[in-house]
């Protein structure tokens, strides 16, 4: 079975790979262009992508009929048409379960630092402008007894609610497809409507996947029913949020800061004005970097493509519901 791997991933899971398959992994830093992606993945049995790499129709027609499986070195798939895969008989997988706890961590870090202006101390330090213990320099916002406020409570969601719960005593809201009956006991959780959690929350998480109903969820208007005072954190996809109405909301102290671990597209261009706000802290989309994280990763990631070339039911496959 011959498969393309599009980047460099843990051997945890590279080894099965290699043992089981005729293996080309793509050797750069940096992803394979588009042709150099379809140059390389044509006459594949399976390929392993990551979430930079677009995997449509016009990929599936230049691959070739024999392509059995996709797996997605990530739990999030909007970078494949999984409608159009399932039409030709190619199963799809990813990685969930195992990036929750590293991801949830990097949430409440952006939360810790976009509401006490770290960016804006640690630019002070770097810059050579920290002259004095400043009393009324650097004030942000408490975080004790606040509302956070969940848009789309899944596992990484729910992880995010109980570490703030449990360690600040946060008030806990969210919005969901289904009810959480479970959550709503375990931390007194309230579902509710989207436009009352943006009104009722000091601090508001996103962990929904990115579609057609949560593209540019947060714009204007969103933004609008959000308090002065609060904080946007976003570790989900920088597609939900309308960043041009995100800089307008953080430059007009429509709201009060923001943590994003990503931007659409990313890496973000140098020349977004995003880059240069001090109530915008940005990292480079590290939610799953960790050791155990991009372990389980590579190893679920392999198992799904060694099924899927075997015939048999991935592990973890995603569906095209
Ligand atoms: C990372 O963003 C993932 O979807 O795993
Ligand atoms: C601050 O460093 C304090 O001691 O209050």
């Amino acid at each position: 079975m011959k498969v393309f791997v599009t980047r460099q991933i843990p051997d945890a899971g590279l080894d099965r790979i290699r043992t089981a398959c005729d293996c080309d992994v793509w050797p750069e830093p940096l992803p394979p262009s588009r042709d150099q992606l379809l140059e390389k993945s044509a006459g594949c049995d399976g390929v392993l992508t990551l979430l930079s790499d677009r995997i449509d129709a016009e990929f599936f027609d230049r691959v070739g009929p024999q392509l059995k499986v996709v797996s997605n070195f990530a739990v999030g798939y909007n970078n494949i048409d999984v409608a159009e895969a399932a039409r030709r008989g190619i199963a799809v997988g990813n990685t969930p379960g195992v990036l929750t706890d590293a991801t949830a961590d990097i949430a409440v870090g952006l939360l810790l630092a976009a509401a006490r202006r770290m960016r804006e101390g640690i630019d002070n330090v770097t810059n050579q402008q920290w002259k004095t213990w400043e009393p009324m320099g650097f004030i942000g916002q408490d975080l004790v007894g606040k509302t956070i406020g969940i848009v789309g409570m899944g596992r990484i969601g729910a992880a995010v609610a109980r570490r703030l719960h449990f360690g600040w005593g946060m008030s806990v809201v969210y919005t969901s497809r289904s009810d959480k009956p479970e959550l709503d006991s375990e931390l007194n959780a309230r579902r509710v409507a989207f436009s009352q959690l943006l009104s009722d929350s000091d601090f508001v998480s996103i962990h929904t996947d990115l579609n057609p109903a949560t593209e540019k969820l947060f714009n204007d208007s969103a933004f609008a029913k959000m308090k002065p005072t609060s904080v946007l954190i976003n570790t989900a996809r920088g597609g939900i949020v309308d960043q041009d109405a995100l800089h307008q909301a953080l430059q007009s102290g429509t709201i009060f800061s923001a943590g994003l671990d990503v931007t659409e597209p990313e890496p973000l261009p140098v020349s977004s004005p995003l880059r240069s706000l001090g109530n915008c802290v940005i990292l480079p989309h590290i939610g799953s970097g960790t050791v155990a994280s991009r372990d389980a990763m590579a190893t679920i990631a392999a198992d799904n493509l060694l099924a899927g070339l075997a015939g048999k039911p991935l592990p973890h496959r995603v569906d095209p519901a």
